[in-house]
């Protein structure tokens, strides 16, 4: 079942007008660029890039946000909602421009590539089912398509562009973590206390009491990870932290949350449900392509707004880097399909804001553009071959 989110693609536009941010400079905070908004056709500064390229996939992490609920606890002095003037969990206007500011850098890498106007054929946007990750893509739709030319229809330089989601509790591609939630967790409560993991895990049973005691919770490594990421956001909000939490914060906390990453990733069956349902979806649709499927034809983008879970793991999986940090707010994984002497293969990058253009990227025993095939086989094994792997039991 697929919904679309047209509706709420007018109340968040009309919201981002309405902080006149849209007219403006966009301060890009991660490194400093200005971008002055303009109606001037971007100039072709990769043609040459794009000369090979025939379908992009983008998977981004949302913006800077609010915390949710069940990152906090009662007894913290900014538990309370009303702390948070656009409510639990959703984007703050720092994370409108980073949002907005993929829109843009998309742009100015695929100008060329995507043509000015839009077309239902061109690109398919799809969300997890999170307030966040819905308005994160509409901010980067309306950077990267303002109305040009003809498609211009009012003095708004923005138009509607509609977009899917499936409902959280059955996103395999995109929120494992409920849509496949029985098994993972069953599948994680056995690896704590397997042999290989729970002489590892004795590191944080210090922690896990400490953390137990302040916030009336059970702990374990997933209950460990949201709470730090309440204290990192409450940290960046400018809430000053209790002082109890200065024993665990920021580590041994960042560790343990990162750790999570680790746990998703542990073993083939973790990766099948953890990334491999996205994985699939990707490969296919870029075989797809590739085949010249009359459905495809058209199709230059397909765009995936996410959450830094979705990016971890991605890493992970594909053993594409150790990943030592929650990957920042705005951070995305381009995979662009070329032909090169009649060969299909893929480009991966990361944009993680360590530096200014994504890095190109690649798995083990693949150069970095690897041919479609070689791909395939190199990460054949995580590929789920049903939804047995989500739903069976363990
Ligand atoms: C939260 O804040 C609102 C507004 O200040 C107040 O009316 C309400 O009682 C507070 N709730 C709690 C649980 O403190
Ligand atoms: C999204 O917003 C609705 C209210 O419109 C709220 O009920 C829901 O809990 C929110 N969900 C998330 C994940 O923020
Ligand atoms: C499994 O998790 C542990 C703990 O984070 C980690 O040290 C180890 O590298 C992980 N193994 C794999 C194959 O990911």
């Amino acid at each position: 079942m697929v919904y679309t989110g047209v509706l709420l693609v007018f109340c968040a536009i009309f919201q981002l007008i309405g902080g006149q941010r849209i007219y403006g400079h966009i301060h890009g905070h991660h490194h400093n660029t200005q971008y002055q908004w303009s109606f001037h056709p971007i100039s072709n500064i990769n043609a040459e890039k794009e000369s090979t390229l025939e379908l992009v996939h983008v998977l981004f992490r949302h913006g800077e946000r609010n915390p949710d609920a069940d990152s906090l606890y009662p007894t913290n002095p900014y538990y309370n909602e009303s702390n948070y003037p656009e409510g639990y969990g959703q984007l703050t206007n720092e994370g409108k421009r980073t949002e907005y500011n993929i829109g843009l850098a998309l742009r100015r890498r695929y100008n060329h590539f995507l043509g000015p106007d839009w077309n239902i054929k061109y690109v398919e946007g799809r969300s997890s089912d999170y307030n966040r990750t819905k308005m994160s893509l509409l901010l980067v739709l309306a950077g990267l398509y303002p109305p040009r030319n003809d498609q211009v229809w009012s003095s708004l330089l923005w138009q509607p562009i509609p977009y899917n989601y499936v409902p959280r509790s059955q996103d395999k591609e995109l929120f494992p973590f409920s849509g496949c939630n029985e098994k993972l967790m069953t599948m994680m409560k056995q690896l704590y206390v397997s042999p290989e993991l729970a002489p590892y895990l004795e590191r944080y049973s210090e922690l896990f009491e400490i953390l137990s005691a302040h916030t009336q919770r059970k702990m374990d490594i997933v209950q460990a990870f949201l709470l730090y990421v309440g204290f990192h956001i409450q940290e960046e909000l400018g809430f000053p932290l209790e002082e109890w939490t200065k024993a665990v914060y920021p580590e041994p906390l960042h560790s343990a949350a990162v750790d999570m990453y680790y746990i998703m990733t542990n073993n083939t069956l973790f990766r099948r449900i953890s990334t491999g349902y996205f994985l699939r979806k990707i490969l296919a649709d870029t075989k797809a392509k590739i085949d010249n499927v009359p459905s495809m034809k058209e199709r230059r983008l397909y765009l995936y707004s996410g959450h830094e879970m979705n990016i971890a793991t991605l890493l992970l999986s594909l053993d594409i880097l150790k990943v030592s940090d929650v990957p920042p707010y705005g951070s995305y994984i381009i995979f662009e399909l070329h032909r090169i002497n009649n060969i299909p293969g893929l480009k991966l990058f990361y944009q993680d804001y360590k530096q200014n253009e994504p890095k190109p990227i690649k798995i083990p025993g693949c150069d970095y553009f690897c041919p479609y095939d070689d791909f395939y086989q190199l990460v054949e094994e995580i590929l789920p071959e049903s939804d047995a792997d989500c739903y069976s039991a363990v």
